[in-house]
C-alpha cells in the first residue's frame, strides 16, 4: 500500500487528499471537483474539510448528507486517512492519516524548496516599483513601493516567473524645470544657463544630493506662490524636454548625484532592481506616439491639447481623459507612463506589468491602462496596479517628522536600528557578540521590525506606523520571527555538536503533527501570495510556522529525548523548519543572524 502515498511526494496534503475525495465525488456520480479539500473553518475538530457535498446536492437532487455518506463510505480503508466525519448538514472534516503525515514531512525535508511548487507556465512578468524622485531623498512614501515590490519579485521569481525589475525614477516633468530654475536663481553664472555657450560643460557636478535636497524644496514652495516662477518652471521643462544642450547636462548631473544617493538607500534596505530607468527614457518615443494615436483618432484635440477619452459607459464615477499633451505641447506623467509601456512592449514582450504604486494614484492608472487598451499598445499584456495604503503617523496622516517635514528614508533605518539596539539589551541579545556583529544583528532587527510590519497589512489598507510595537520579540513581528529562526540555528549546532544527526520523520505527538501540517501550508500560502499580490500570506505563513515550532519545542524534548530514533525524527523536523523559515523570510527580504 506504499503507493497511496506517492502523490504527496510532489503535492501538497489538501490537494492529494481532495483528489482522493475528488475521485469518491466522481464515484457516486457526481463532479470530482467538489472533492477540493481546504483548511478547517475548526481545526480543533480535523485540520482539514470539504462543502463538495453542499455544492453539490442541489444538482445532484439529493440531500447534502446523503451525498457525504457515499462519499465517506467510497473512501473506507483508504490510508490516506485517519478519519472522515460528517458534520452538520453535510460538510465533510477531514484528518489525514500519521502514514500521510509522516511520508508528506518525508517529502518536504528531501525538497530544496520545502514543498514550494513552481508556477506550470512560466511569464515574463516587469515590476515597477520603488519610483523614487530624482532629486528628492528617498522617503518613508516610497518606502512601502519598495518593500511590497521587492517582496512580489523574490515571490515572483520564486514561483518560476522570469521577472524583470524596474526602479522607474521620477527624472522628468515639471520637478526638473522647478530645481533648474531654482538652482539658476542661486547660481546664475553657471555656463548651464548660458544659451551661447558652447562647451563642453563640467564634468564635475555644481550641486551635491545635500544642495538638491536644499533647493527642490524651496523651488517648489516658490512656485506654488509665484506664477511668475512657476511659468518659468514650465518653460524651462519644456526646453528640457526639447534638449537644450545646458538643461540636458544639467539634468545629467542631477540625475547621476540623485542614482548614487538613492542606490546607497536601496542597497542598505536590501532592495535591488535590475533596470534603472526612468520616466526620462519614454521621452523619445512621444512625439511618434503622439503622432500615430492622432491619426489612428485614439487621441482628440481638446481645448489645444492632445487627450484620449477614456470613459466608459458603464463607469458608476467619472472618468476624465488622459492628457497625452499639453496645450503647449507638454507631456505630463500620464504620457510617459503609456509611452513606457511602449517601450516595455517592444523591449521585453512581457506577459504582465505590475505597478507597485500607493493606491491614491489609482484614477492616473486606470485613465493609463485604458488608453493603452484602446491604443492596442498592450493586447498581449496584462496591466496590474497593485495599489497600497498609506504608512500613517500617531495622528492617523501620513508619516511625518516632528517637525512636519518628510522622514528620510536613511533616518528612518538608522532610528529604528537604535532602536534595536535597545531592545536587544533588554532582551539580553546579542551580549557576547562583537562589535561589529551586533551592528550587523541589529540593522536586520530593524529591517525585519519595518519590512514584516509592513508586509502583514492587507497592501490595501492604511496602517499606523508604531516602532515599539514592531520592535518587540513577542508576537507577530520580524524580530519575533528572526529569533524563531536563531533559536532552531542555535539547536542545530548543540545537535551537531552531540554528535545527534536529523533522521527521518515520524509525527506522533499531536504538537509533532501539527507542526507538519503547518509546514504542509508552505504552498498554499504561496498561491495565495502569488494570485493575490498579497506578502501577507507570507508573513501569515511565516508566523504560524514558527508558533507551531515553538509549541513543539515546548511539549517534545529534542536532544533530550531517550530514543535516538525519536530524537532523529525530532531534529528531522527542526532542520526542515528552518529550512522553510528562512525560505519565507528570504522571500519577504528578511534575513535572520547565526546567533543573537
Ligand atoms: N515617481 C512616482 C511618485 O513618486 C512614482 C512612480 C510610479 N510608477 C509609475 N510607472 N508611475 O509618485
Amino acid at each position: 500500500m506504499a503507493d497511496a502515498f506517492a502523490d504527496l511526494a510532489a503535492r501538497p496534503l489538501e490537494d492529494v487528499l481532495g483528489a482522493a475525495l475528488g475521485r469518491a465525488f466522481e464515484s457516486a456520480g457526481l463532479d470530482a471537483a467538489l472533492g477540493a479539500v481546504k483548511p478547517a473553518a475548526r481545526p480543533d475538530l480535523a485540520p482539514f474539510q470539504c462543502n463538495g457535498a453542499l455544492a453539490g446536492a442541489k444538482a445532484a437532487g439529493k440531500t447534502p448528507r446523503d451525498i457525504a455518506e457515499a462519499v465517506v463510505a467510497s473512501l473506507e480503508g483508504d490510508p490516506l486517512f485517519a478519519g472522515l466525519e460528517i458534520a452538520g448538514p453535510g460538510f465533510i472534516n477531514i484528518t489525514p492519516s500519521q502514514g500521510a503525515l509522516d511520508a508528506r514531512a518525508a517529502a518536504l525535508a528531501a525538497d530544496d524548496r520545502a514543498g514550494a511548487l513552481k508556477v506550470e507556465t512560466p511569464r515574463r512578468v516587469m515590476l515597477d516599483f520603488g519610483g523614487p524622485n530624482v532629486a528628492k531623498a528617498m522617503h518613508v512614501g516610497h518606502l512601502r513601493s519598495s518593500i511590497i515590490g521587492d517582496a512580489l519579485q523574490r515571490l515572483f521569481r520564486f514561483r518560476g516567473d522570469e521577472v524583470i525589475s524596474d526602479v522607474h525614477l521620477g527624472d522628468w516633468g515639471l520637478q526638473m524645470g522647478q530645481i533648474i530654475t531654482g538652482l539658476q536663481r542661486e547660481q546664475p553664472d553657471l555656463p548651464y544657463f548660458d544659451a551661447g555657450f558652447e562647451g563642453p560643460y563640467p564634468e564635475a557636478s555644481p550641486v551635491t544630493m545635500e544642495d538638491l535636497q536644499a533647493i527642490y524644496p524651496r523651488a517648489s514652495a516658490a512656485c506654488k506662490e509665484d506664477p511668475a516662477r512657476l511659468a518659468e518652471a514650465q518653460q524651462a521643462t519644456r526646453e528640457l524636454q526639447q534638449g537644450r544642450a545646458g538643461y540636458v547636462a544639467l539634468w545629467r548631473h542631477f540625475l547621476n548625484v540623485s542614482i548614487e544617493a538613492l542606490k546607497a538607500d536601496f542597497a542598505r534596505l536590501g532592495v535591488s532592481f535590475d533596470l534603472w530607468k526612468g520616466e526620462s527614457d519614454a521621452d523619445p518615443l512621444i512625439e511618434d506616439m503622439a503622432e500615430q494615436l492622432t491619426r489612428r483618432g485614439v487621441a482628440v484635440e481638446d481645448q489645444g491639447a492632445l487627450v484620449i477619452p477614456v470613459a466608459e459607459e458603464d463607469d458608476k464615477k467619472e472618468l476624465p481623459p488622459l492628457i497625452l499633451l499639453k496645450s503647449d505641447g507638454a507631456a505630463l506623467y500620464a504620457t510617459t507612463d503609456l509611452a513606457t509601456i511602449l517601450e516595455r512592449v517592444r523591449g521585453w514582450a512581457p506577459a504582465l506589468i505590475l505597478y507597485v504604486v500607493d493606491k491614491r494614484q489609482g484614477l492616473h492608472f486606470e485613465q493609463v491602462f485604458r488608453a493603452a487598451k484602446k491604443a492596442g499598445m498592450a493586447d498581449r499584456t496584462g496591466l496590474e496596479h497593485i495599489a497600497y495604503g498609506t504608512m500613517n503617523g500617531p495622528d492617523g496622516k501620513p508619516f511625518k517628522t516632528r517637525a512636519g517635514g518628510v522622514l528620510k528614508l536613511s533616518d528612518l533605518i538608522e532610528t529604528a536600528e537604535a532602536r534595536a539596539r535597545e531592545r536587544m539589551k533588554e532582551a539580553n541579545l546579542a551580549g557576547e557578540l562583537s562589535e561589529a556583529e551586533q551592528s550587523a544583528v541589529a540593522l536586520q532587527v530593524a529591517l525585519a521590525a519595518i519590512k514584516f510590519a509592513d508586509l502583514s497589512h492587507d497592501r490595501a489598507t492604511d496602517y499606523i506606523f508604531d516602532l515599539d510595537r514592531f520592535m518587540t520579540f513577542e508576537g507577530k513581528t520580524g524580530p519575533y520571527l528572526l529569533y524563531a529562526a536563531v533559536r532552531v540555528k542555535s539547536l542545530m549546532r548543540k545537535a551537531a555538536d552531540a554528535g545527534a544527526a536529523p533522521g527521518p520523520i515520524r509525527a506522533e505527538a499531536k504538537e509533532e503533527q501539527a507542526l507538519v501540517l503547518a509546514l504542509d501550508a508552505f504552498e498554499r500560502a504561496l498561491r495565495g501570495a502569488y494570485d493575490k499580490r498579497a506578502p501577507n500570506f507570507l508573513t501569515d505563513h511565516a508566523y504560524s510556522l514558527a508558533t507551531a515550532f515553538s509549541a513543539f519545542y515546548a511539549a517534545c524534548p529534542v536532544l533530550g529525548a531517550d530514543d535516538p530514533a525519536v530524537r532523529a525524527s525530532r531534529l528531522g523536523l527542526a532542520a526542515l523548519t528552518l529550512k522553510q523559515l528562512e525560505l519565507a523570510l528570504g522571500l519577504l527580504g528578511l534575513e535572520a543572524p547565526e546567533r543573537m
